[in-house]
């Protein structure tokens, strides 16, 4: 029984000493901290109360102007949150070669998937399976047959013959697009209309652009005037600045790096969450950030505002690949929306938006409830 008391004794000793050096952790190493509260760290409430940009946001707004990123903990992991743009530019791009990973679980021997999976819940992984089944009978179907076609599966059937690419590896590539393709586009949507709906004018606005260029084109909406409307491009891009589906960009240090013209050094292996949402909503880069407004695109205004301060795409060598196929997928969807249907909110549209605090793109916390009249 003594021995059993003194050991407990010596474990509880040892763990206060232990955390007692780990809240000092960013503290010694010169960089501002939040505090570690044992056993949450610095995140407590964070993806069951509220969302993960929202704790960040709070972690940014209370240490900007304090130094170029503050010093969190997951759990009793550090954590580093990035908040000078020109730290942010070193990161992904400038000193790429410190930053080449990305924090996602891996296990290729026993999940071999999971590359892709960006940590979705236990009870998502019947969709994986059913995922993992459709492609590989697809795959085979194909093979069987002789089938060609110009799309994505063929890319990765020939891959499949010149670099010898498993089949778990080819549902990985096509999970990740599946993915990253679907539920990025659809936040942005979802947002575009929310935001139209509440703007009334600029709705108008924009159904009077897509008439007028329409009409100057024939009649036709084609691939490449979808990417000429102007203000459609700027309704996009403001509402990807208010609402970035992808709104935290995760990279990993693989060597120590020293922050120039600093004394700081972010050790080898730190955990790097750069949280995009709080740089799109700073008022020193968007005054009036939670107003709506795409005028904040025109080109004058991008060219005058400070570099690094609008990455929903994140940046540098690992940058979203489907930016362009993405913005495609929404734009087109909006375009048939308004031009087809009038939007408005009406008594249960939630007014200020709420994002739901698990999930992992940028999603309404409660159903989009709009007063939706055809034209
Ligand atoms: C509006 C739509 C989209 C948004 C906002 C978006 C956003 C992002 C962001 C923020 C990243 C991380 C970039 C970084 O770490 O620097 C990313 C990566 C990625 N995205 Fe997207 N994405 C969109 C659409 C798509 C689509 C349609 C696809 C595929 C068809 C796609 C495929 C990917 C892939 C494969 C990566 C990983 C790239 C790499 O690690 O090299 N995304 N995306």
């Amino acid at each position: 029984m003594n021995i059993f008391i003194a050991s407990a004794t010596l474990f509880f000793i040892f763990t206060y000493l232990w955390l007692k050096k780990r809240r000092n952790y960013w503290n010694i190493r010169g960089f501002p901290s939040a505090e570690l509260i044992f056993p949450f760290g610095s995140l407590k409430g964070i993806g069951t109360e509220k969302s993960l940009c929202i704790g960040l946001d709070e972690f940014y707004k209370k240490f900007k102007g304090k130094g170029p990123a503050v010093g969190l903990f997951y759990f009793v992991k550090p954590m580093l949150m990035p908040i000078d743009p020109k730290l942010i530019k070193n990161i992904l791009i400038t000193n790429f070669d410190c930053f080449q990973d990305r924090l996602i679980y891996y296990n290729k021997e026993d999940d071999p998937i999971s590359a892709h999976l960006l940590a979705l819940e236990a009870n998502k992984k019947n969709v994986i399976k059913f995922f993992y089944n459709t492609f590989k009978h697809n795959l085979e179907y194909r093979e069987r047959n002789n089938i060609v076609r110009k799309d994505f599966l063929q890319i990765l059937l020939d891959l499949k013959k010149s670099a010898s690419l498993t089949v778990s590896e080819m549902a990985a590539e096509s999970f990740i697009f599946f993915l990253g393709g679907f539920e990025t586009s659809s936040s942005l949507s979802v947002f575009a209309i929310y935001e139209l709906a509440l703007n009334v004018e600029i709705q108008e606005n924009l159904r009077n652009e897509l008439k007028v260029e329409i009409e100057k084109n024939d009649g036709k909406l084609t691939y490449d005037l979808l990417f000429q409307l102007k203000f459609l491009d700027m309704v996009m891009n403001e509402t990807l600045r208010k609402y970035p589906p992808a709104f935290i960009i995760t990279r990993n240090s693989t060597k120590d790096f020293k922050i120039p013209e600093t004394e700081m050094v972010i050790p080898a292996n730190t955990d790097i969450n750069i949280n995009v949402l709080s740089i799109h909503r700073d008022p020193e880069y968007y005054p009036e950030p939670e107003k709506f407004d795409p005028e904040r695109f025109t080109s004058e205004n991008i060219r005058n505002r400070k570099p690094f301060t609008f990455i929903p795409f994140g940046d540098g060598p690992r940058k979203c690949i489907g930016g362009r196929f993405g913005m495609l997928q929404a734009k087109l969807g909006i375009v048939k929306l308004i031009l087809n249907f009038e939007f408005l909110p009406c008594g249960q549209t939630t007014i200020p938006m709420k994002f739901s605090p698990p999930a992992l793109f940028l999603s309404p916390a409660d159903r989009m409830w709009l007063r939706v009249r055809r034209l």
